[in-house]
């Protein structure tokens, strides 16, 4: 399970819509967005559209999306979509790509939004209130607490084959963290997309390993 965002799935399994609803995915080729658009597809099998960089398309497709558009081109959006508008937007980008949003989300629509910071609370907040008042979309804030029932949920996914980990580009063990740190930075040139994951050992398997 490891570099699976374990919880992202708190924000999409509580919204109850038939299959065939139409979603739209942003950052669909990274961690949180790959297994967003597997969970969309195959547990909840809406129509899923998602966004990444033309050279991470067929890998959006692979993982069941519908339909994939470039995020640099995001100012197309509201031109392509504000006449058919989706039910349920994902948003892993947050500041104008939220704002956004809002210009092809329908009415009463799901807004699903994974970053939350100091710099977009009163913006978030605002629209949380309104989507109460059934002024704008409903607004869903994720935020990681990793706990029992949302991980047993998840390994039971994966071992069903129903959800795939996301890509991972690199592994370090946890004594080298600052070498993932550093590759993460990019100093070592562009980092291939995927996660990057520190391998913690583990002291009985260490021993039985040894023995
Ligand atoms: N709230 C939570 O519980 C939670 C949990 C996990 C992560 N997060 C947050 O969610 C965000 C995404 O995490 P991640 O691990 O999925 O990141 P990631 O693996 O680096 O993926 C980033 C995604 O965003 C796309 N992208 C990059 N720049 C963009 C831009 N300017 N406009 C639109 N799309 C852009 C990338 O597309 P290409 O690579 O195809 O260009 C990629 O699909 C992070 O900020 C992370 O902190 C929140």
């Amino acid at each position: 399970m490891a570099g699976l965002p374990a919880d992202f799935m708190q924000g999409l399994e509580h919204i109850q819509l038939p299959p065939g609803s139409r979603i739209l995915i942003h950052g669909g080729s990274g961690a949180v967005g790959s297994v967003a658009i597997q969970f969309a597809k195959r547990v909840k099998r809406w129509y899923v559209t998602a966004t990444c960089s033309p050279a991470n398309a067929a890998y959006c497709r692979k993982l069941g999306a519908d339909a994939v558009h470039d995020w640099r081109d995001a100012a197309a959006l509201p031109k392509l979509y504000s006449r058919q508008p989706f039910d349920v937007v994902f948003d892993v980008v947050g500041g104008r790509t939220t704002r956004d949003s809002l210009a092809y989300l329908k009415r009463r629509g799901h807004l699903v939004h994974v970053l939350i910071s100091e710099a977009n609370a009163a913006d978030l907040l605002w629209m949380y209130l309104k989507g109460l008042l059934g002024l704008g979309p409903r607004l869903s804030m994720i935020s990681v607490h990793p706990n029992g029932r949302g991980l047993g949920a998840i390994a039971r996914l994966l071992s069903a084959g129903t959800l795939r980990p996301p890509r991972i580009s690199a592994t370090f063990p946890l004594e080298r963290a600052s070498e993932a740190h550093a590759f993460l930075e990019g100093s070592r040139g562009p980092r291939p997309p995927g996660k990057v994951v520190l391998q913690v050992a583990h002291p009985v398997l260490a021993s039985k390993a040894a023995s």
